[in-house]
């Protein structure tokens, strides 16, 4: 890779100088208190803020949270994310109370040697995610205002062509933080020669968000196991019925070809939790996957399916997982997301969990982050980094 990287940002010296961090501080919230519920991206981007902190820069960090917008959406302020990060600093973080404005220059300029200061979330400005070149343009000479040199540390967002993403680095002297070096570094193994088998496991709700990797990981992988919202997709195109399960009608052809081109790699649920309601509280039952009785709906693999795909696991020698297996929010309907992941945690193999979703399940259900290899902080970015697509935010740091 031709990227330079913070280490020689730092060897050229930084103290007192300007430094933009593109961070993805997207973290989930929780909808009634705003509490930060998962504070994972946070911490994955403190060793490029330390570094740079000890080096003596004064450190302007810019991100986005949710999708305002346009405009300034008090909901989707980073202002819990600012206090949450100075903890984990353990020094205050100055917070600007908008992007590029009067509170943003002069919280900038008040910064002392050493000090880090947090910018109001990119996307209250029209700019940051404009189609329109000049416009994203306008928008990233504002931000570049602000720094002498630019850190992209955000992992998550290096596949949107925005403008704190693409064009701001087009505008200053540029380098890759620790986490994007370290979450392409490991990715680039999958899409390399990773050791065999090689089983990939893919949940969440959609076929249509994850048809894309999937052709591009068929003919590389050894197992494609299947869970999670969208295999009902997968079981109507082998003829069963899903009851009032998630169903994309549309892809049903898409998924019988797909099945029928995939040497037999793909492996589906035999069974599903079926339950009356989408609630937590709904009555439920395991019914096999040919059997899902019609005014039911499907939250979660069965366990017979938990032990099926576990097999698979057990042999594998890397494995790549994105996407929880059912509605794991749901007590009721955790238990094949927990089962899939404890398998992947034990499994003697390089372990690799990909995406938001997947990382805040298994912080969520307790389970222990270091039994896993990497966990990457990109959902979107870490599938279209796998499917092989130019990424706009790691070309931009090759210019
Ligand atoms: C994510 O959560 O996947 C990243 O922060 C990117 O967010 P986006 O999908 O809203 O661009
Ligand atoms: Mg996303």
């Amino acid at each position: 890779m031709s990227i330079r990287t913070l280490d020689d940002l730092l060897g050229e010296g930084v103290s007192g100088r300007r430094v933009l961090v593109r961070a993805d501080l997207n973290v989930p919230l929780d909808k009634q208190t705003g509490d930060i519920t998962d504070d994972g991206r946070i911490r994955a981007v403190l060793p490029t803020l330390e570094a740079l902190v000890s080096a003596g820069a004064k450190v302007v960090v810019f991100s986005h949270l949710g999708r305002p917008k346009g405009a300034p959406d008090p909901q989707f302020s980073l202002r819990p994310v600012a206090g949450r990060l100075g903890e984990l600093l353990g020094a205050p973080v100055h917070f600007a109370e908008d992007t590029v404005g009067d509170s943003a220059r002069s919280t900038v300029e008040g910064l002392a040697d050493g000090q880090v200061a947090l910018l109001e979330n990119l996307r209250f400005n029209k700019g940051e995610t404009s189609k329109d070149d000049a416009e994203r343009g306008g928008f990233a000479d504002q931000l570049a205002a602000f720094g002498d040199a630019y850190v992209d540390d955000a992992f998550g967002a290096v596949h949107r062509k925005h403008a704190s993403v693409h064009d701001v680095p087009a505008r200053l002297p540029h380098v890759a933080g620790r986490l994007v070096l370290r979450e392409v570094e490991v990715l680039s193994k999958l899409t390399g020669e990773p050791e065999r088998p090689y089983v990939v496991v893919l949940g969440g709700s959609k076929v249509s968000d994850k048809l894309a990797v999937i052709e591009a990981l068929l003919p590389k992988v050894d197992r494609l196991l299947i869970g999670g919202g969208m295999c009902f997709t997968f079981l109507k195109a082998q003829g069963h019925e899903v009851g009032s399960s998630l169903l994309e009608e549309e892809m049903v052809q898409t998924c019988r070809n797909l099945l029928e081109r995939s040497e037999g790699k793909i492996m589906l649920p035999v069974d599903v939790v079926a339950a009356d309601a989408f609630a937590p509280d709904a009555a439920h039952d395991t019914v096999p996957s040919d059997g899902i009785p019609s005014k039911r709906v499907g939250l979660d693999i069965g366990p017979q399916t938990v032990a099926g795909f576990a097999a698979a696991l057990k042999g594998a020698k890397t494995i790549f997982w994105n996407g929880p297996m059912g509605v794991f929010e749901m007590a009721a309907f955790a238990h094949g997301t927990r089962g899939v992941a404890e398998a992947i945690a034990k499994a003697d193999a390089f372990t690799v969990v990909g995406g938001g979703d997947s990382a805040a399940a298994v912080r969520a259900l307790g389970l222990d982050e270091s039994d896993f290899d990497h966990i990457s902080t990109g959902g979107g970015a870490s599938l279209e980094y796998l499917e092989g697509k130019t990424l706009p935010g790691i070309a931009a740091l090759e210019n």
